[in-house]
């Protein structure tokens, strides 16, 4: 290849990968901002369950992977001061059920302030992670490595997503700050296996006592879990807001 022919395939193949993900995925609803406000915000609720629910398998030309189940590399939580001083460290974490089932309600977008509000509800989350865990629950010693799976059942969530707006290429983008998540589940059920080196009946015994006393030991992690889940929403958010002009996902009248 010559010179110019090297330098035209490199514009070429930088203006097809341009070319790529500046529209939204088609099957993504867009909703006419000339509806009546409640019927609006309706349909931004159900565009985003569906644009949610699509993401289960990724999204590749917004470099998304999927979300079914989602991946996290760790979580570490110190020791805290309350009844429950354990420290836990989880890795290899995978979150199941986000998509499934999932309801989106509530929409509502505030433009003066940037911030995007909504509440979502889930049947089931499983949190499945290889933990490693060292401390005291209620005065009880624990201690343990191994597999972790820590389930949430009816899950209401409440999500609000902090943007602003910036310019680039001449087009209005939309920068997600912050998307703050807080989880409400109705009931936990935690399972940790191989807790003391294996010891069969202690470990049982302890996920017994754990189980009873499972509201206590989630409100010790759920700051961590959703600071966590925060930090992967709003990179998954950007990946979208930062390809398609603001007025693209929200049309002007
Ligand atoms: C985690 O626990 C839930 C509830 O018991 C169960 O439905 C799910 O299959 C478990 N997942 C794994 C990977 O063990």
């Amino acid at each position: 290849m010559g010179k110019i022919t090297i330098i035209r395939f490199f514009v070429l193949t930088t203006m097809l990968m341009m070319a790529i993900a500046v529209e939204l995925p088609n099957n993504w609803r867009i909703c006419d901002r000339s509806l009546p406000q409640k019927e609006y915000n309706q349909c931004i609720a159900d565009a985003v369950k569906d644009a949610v629910v699509s993401l289960a398998g990724g999204l590749k030309s917004f470099k998304i992977l999927p979300i079914e189940p989602l991946t996290v590399d760790s979580v570490k939580i110190g020791e805290s001061q309350g009844s429950v001083t354990l420290r836990q460290e989880y890795k290899n974490i995978k979150l199941y059920g986000l998509t499934k089932n999932l309801e989106v309600k509530n929409y509502n977008i505030d433009w003066d302030k940037c911030l995007l509000s909504s509440d979502s509800y889930n049947p089931q989350v499983d949190f499945v992670a290889d933990y490693k865990i060292e401390g005291k629950v209620l005065l009880l010693p624990v201690r343990g490595a191994g597999k972790s799976n820590i389930t949430m059942y009816d899950l209401k969530s409440h999500n609000d997503i902090y943007c602003e707006k910036y310019e680039k290429n001449g087009e209005t983008y939309l920068r997600i700050k912050k998307h703050a998540v807080k989880f409400n589940p109705d009931k936990v059920k935690l399972r940790f296996e191989n807790l003391f080196d294996g010891n069969k009946e202690l470990g049982e015994q302890m996920n017994r006592f754990i189980n009873e006393n499972s509201e206590l030991i989630f409100k010790e992690l759920q700051t961590a879990y959703e600071e966590t889940f925060s930090l992967v929403f709003t990179k998954i958010d950007n990946e979208i807001f930062n390809r398609i002009p603001f007025d693209k996902i929200f049309p002007p009248k």
